[in-house]
């Protein structure tokens, strides 16, 4: 069942800054849904719109189908958690959580009740006589989300609640929040810019650009078959690889995705191709995340090659970002309307990797900004195409490496952004 729904909703400012414009989100009953986005894409406002502590320009707020917009806060009956999740210190945890029901003036039998069983739910049972300073970070935690969800909201709602604290702290906050909201069954909407916290936190997740939705889907669906660059870009480390190519079809071949100076080859039989033979001739932006590509043997038949610019040490895995001697498509590109992408003019960097990109190792020169003299064009950047290797790794700068790219996990986008293979593998 739906317990909120929110249907063309916006918020204009009296500044007219369009904060959220035109929103349709429903979440159903005891779902997570997770509200991810860049800051001032209109996080908050939704929230706060929902809490009712501001007033939508337009359409409607249902709680269980009923029309909220004129409930007041308290009618509304949802709780809202900030960064701080303050408790009152001179009160014990027993006081802190009975709290909010004392202020409903329920009796002193219902508060003890409901303490007891929350407490035990929290995992905090034996800790009720505690002061909140004698408590772990951990529990703290725990006693203050119970403190807010003691009144057993319809709607539980999280603003960015973990982005102060240091990422150890973080990651373990993540997953007791993430379990107690599931385990107590309230329907929840939590507010991050965090991807991580959104993948790993959620049921669906609804990604925000500009007041507006890009993607609603699960996380795997939105990482797996991204609909924008946006999304493409958002979710993941290391970010997709994302470059500009140039469409070829051969009608008794092959499709080509021509990157500049090697190219990814589609076979006719590819679902995908239908829908980009439409591109013939024109530019496209093709995406592969970094556990798309293997590095493979320098002989192996239609590997993409790379000259490793710098390489990250994580630990686990690290990092190679390579030059294919394509051009990076990022998101700028696409906040200008009308604008031509334009092929950069060749640099010595370009003409280097063209005589030695089947050669043996030697040094590459530094990379040179590439045609900055003309101010209305777009900048042009030399792609740093991220590849996952194990974690002792020691690839070296300037070294050539042969990759394998698993083209099932291949996106394409047009100019706009917009996801062009949507028939394709990926999205049945
Ligand atoms: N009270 C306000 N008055 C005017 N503009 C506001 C107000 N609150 C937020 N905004 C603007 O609305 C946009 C969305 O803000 P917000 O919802 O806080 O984003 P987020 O939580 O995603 O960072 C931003 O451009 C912000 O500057
Ligand atoms: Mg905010």
């Amino acid at each position: 069942m739906t317990a909120l729904a929110l249907e063309s909703v916006s918020k204009t400012f009296p500044s007219g800054t369009v904060a959220v414009d035109a929103l349709d989100l429903s979440v159903s009953d005891g779902e997570v849904m997770v509200l991810l986005g860049p800051s001032g894409c209109g996080k908050s406002t939704i929230l706060r719109m929902v809490a009712g502590l501001e007033d939508p320009t337009d359409g409607l707020i249902r709680f269980d189908g009923e029309i909220a917009n004129r409930w007041s806060p308290r009618e509304r009956r949802v709780a809202m958690a900030f960064q701080d999740f303050a408790l009152y210190p001179h009160m014990s945890v027993r006081g802190n959580l009975g709290f909010p029901l004392k202020l409903a003036r329920q009796s002193p039998e219902t508060v003890s009740e409901r303490v007891a069983d929350l407490a035990a739910a929290l995992g905090v049972a034996d800790t009720l006589e505690r002061r909140p300073g004698q408590l772990s970070g951990g529990q703290k935690q725990r006693v203050a989300m119970g403190r807010a969800i003691i009144r057993e909201p319809r709607v539980f709602l999280l603003d960015e609640p973990l982005s102060n604290l240091d990422s150890a702290l973080r990651q373990g906050l993540r997953a007791e929040i993430s379990s107690l909201v599931r385990s107590i069954g309230v329907t929840t909407i939590y507010v991050t810019h965090d991807q991580t916290e959104a993948l790993t936190m959620a049921d669906r997740v609804a990604i925000l650009r500009d007041g507006r939705i890009e993607q609603l889907s699960t996380p795997h669906g939105a990482y797996r078959a991204p609909e924008s660059l946006f999304v493409a870009a958002f979710l993941g480390t290391p970010r997709m690889n994302l470059l500009w190519a140039t469409v070829y079809a051969y009608l008794d071949d092959r499709l080509l995705l021509d990157l500049g100076h090697q190219h990814v080859a589609l076979p006719w039989s590819d679902p995908r191709v239908r829908d980009l033979v439409r591109y013939h001739g024109e530019q496209v932006i093709v995406g592969l995340r970094a556990e798309a590509v293997t590095p493979v043997g320098a002989d192996h038949a239609g590997a993409l090659r790379g000259i490793v610019r710098y390489a990250e040490h994580l630990g686990h895995e690290t990092i190679a970002y390579l030059d294919v001697g394509g051009m990076a498509a990022g998101l700028d590109e696409l906040t200008g309307t009308g604008h031509e992408a334009v092929m950069p003019v060749e640099s010595s960097l370009r003409r280097w990797w063209r005589s030695r990109r089947d050669g043996p190792a030697e040094q590459a020169p530094d990379p040179e900004p590439v045609a900055e003299a003309d101010p209305g064009r777009h900048e042009q950047q030399v792609a740093e195409f991220a590849l996952r290797l194990p974690p002792y790794a020691a690839p070296k700068v300037g070294e050539i490496v042969a990759m394998h790219a698993d083209l099932s996990q291949l996106h394409v986008f047009d100019r706009n952004g917009r996801r062009i293979n949507t028939r394709g593998a990926l999205s049945r």
